[in-house]
């Protein structure tokens, strides 16, 4: 038969990558409990029409990218593509207008994607989500990008970008947008056929196509910090000389407009010089009327999602360190069958002392078993039939070779 395997686009995260994942989270955790977020955690699947009313129809995500099919009820489900929305559909179902604002998020869990896999691009991948909805403080935009940016330096990771633009409101945008499609429609017929598609529908995605033709055509388009109201503005303006104070190096980018239909005033990104074409670590920005858009009161929010794949990939093409990787205290080896259930016994013991311990199950020789506590273990506990009769253990530190023979309670003390 044939042998199955993980569906494109899909990665088994194994024993020798986890432990660095589980790094990542925890400086993740330390950095959420630093800026105040909570902790809060959403179903994997929603109803598909929260993604089309929240992250936009005329978005790559909804139009070619999402896991949508119908349920035993005949109701279109959608595994989720990403967080904000869904985050918003929380806080607008739970009333949390009523406590104290803004109210702060953080989650970490899969997304799903059909699109192309290569290297930083999967169709199940994991993002640190972290979202502070009920303020319309740009200080609060700010505060997003100092998260970001504290949990890449916890990371230790370096050449990385912070590129920021403003992508206006329901105000000024329409206006921006007609000024944009009167600079393109000369060049429509040069436009890559996907630009051409967008032209009517959503003209600022033209704006961060990577087709060189079309990146040539924008170079001198209009730039909609041009076109801002005096809200988005003094808003940008604001989030600028805040983020100058904090001593971020921050880089404007007129084309920066993300793929997701929602974000009004401050878009960003952080890019890393390491990745290749999927450059970016995270994306974020504001989104003033996602509320509205999935049937709720108007309400501001902000936020970022990181790609932790991305966040590995870096670290690893940076040599930054993960911490320790963890070892057992102990391997139990045992020079004959008879010392087996002792061992057992043995092992109980020390686990039940919060001491990591393992022992062979496979009846193997002891060169094999101290082969293994070398390489798993900082210690091997050796039971034979001396120290079973005498109710003592050897103890062999396997980084000095050095040897002791000890009783239970001193075995006990040394690996603690
Ligand atoms: P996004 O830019 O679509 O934004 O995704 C955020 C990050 O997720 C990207 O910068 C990247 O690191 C990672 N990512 C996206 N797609 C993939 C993929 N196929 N494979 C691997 N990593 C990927 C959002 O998702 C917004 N919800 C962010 C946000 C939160 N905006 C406001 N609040």
């Amino acid at each position: 038969m044939s042998k199955i395997e993980a569906p494109r686009g899909t990665r088994d995260i194994l024993g020798d990558e986890s432990w660095k994942w589980a790094y990542v989270r925890r400086v993740a955790q330390g950095v959420v409990n630093d800026f105040g977020y909570k902790e809060i955690s959403l179903p994997i699947f929603e109803h598909t029409e929260l993604f089309h009313r929240g992250v936009g129809q005329t978005t790559d995500v909804v139009e070619k990218e999402m896991y949508t099919f119908l349920d035993k009820g005949g109701r279109s489900i959608t595994l989720r593509p990403e967080l904000t929305a869904s985050v918003m559909r929380s806080y607008i179902e739970h009333n949390m207008a009523r406590g104290s604002q803004p109210q702060k998020f953080w989650c970490i869990g899969p997304m799903f994607r059909y699109e192309r896999p290569q290297k930083g691009r999967y169709r199940q991948f994991v993002q640190l989500d972290i979202e502070a909805i009920g303020s319309k403080s740009p200080l609060l935009d700010v505060e997003i990008i100092d998260l970001s940016m504290e949990f890449y330096r916890r990371l230790g990771l370096k050449n990385l970008q912070v590129v920021l633009n403003s992508v206006g409101c329901p105000e000024c945008r329409p206006l921006y947008k007609k000024a944009l499609q009167d600079f393109l429609a000369p060049h429509l017929p040069e436009l890559c056929e996907s630009c051409q598609g967008r032209f009517d529908r959503n003209p600022l995605r033209i704006l961060d196509c990577k087709t060189p033709s079309c990146k040539a055509i924008t170079e001198n388009a209009p730039s909609i910090l041009d076109h801002l109201c005096p809200d988005c503005r003094a808003h940008f303006d604001t989030v600028i000389k805040a983020l100058e104070k904090l001593g971020a190096e921050i880089k404007l980018d007129k084309r920066l407009v993300r793929g997701l239909d929602y974000y009004t005033k401050t878009a960003f990104e952080i890019l890393s010089g390491d990745l290749g074409s999927q450059n970016a670590v995270c994306g974020g920005g504001r989104y003033d009327n996602l509320a509205e858009a999935i049937g709720g009161v108007s309400t501001p929010g902000v936020g970022f999602a990181s790609g932790l794949e991305r966040v590995v990939l870096t670290m690893e093409s940076q040599g930054a360190t993960f911490g320790k990787e963890p070892r057992n205290r102990a391997y139990i080896v045992t020079a004959d069958d008879t010392a087996v259930l002792e061992a057992a016994r043995t092992a109980n013991i020390l686990r039940a002392s919060h001491i990591a311990t393992d022992m062979d199950y496979m009846s193997r020789s002891v060169k094999a078993q101290m082969k293994t506590a070398s390489g798993t273990s900082d210690f091997a506990v050796i039971l034979g039939q001396s120290e079973i009769e005498q109710h003592n253990y050897t103890l062999k530190n396997m980084a000095t070779g050095e040897q002791e023979t000890l009783s239970l309670e001193e075995l006990i003390d040394k690996l603690k």
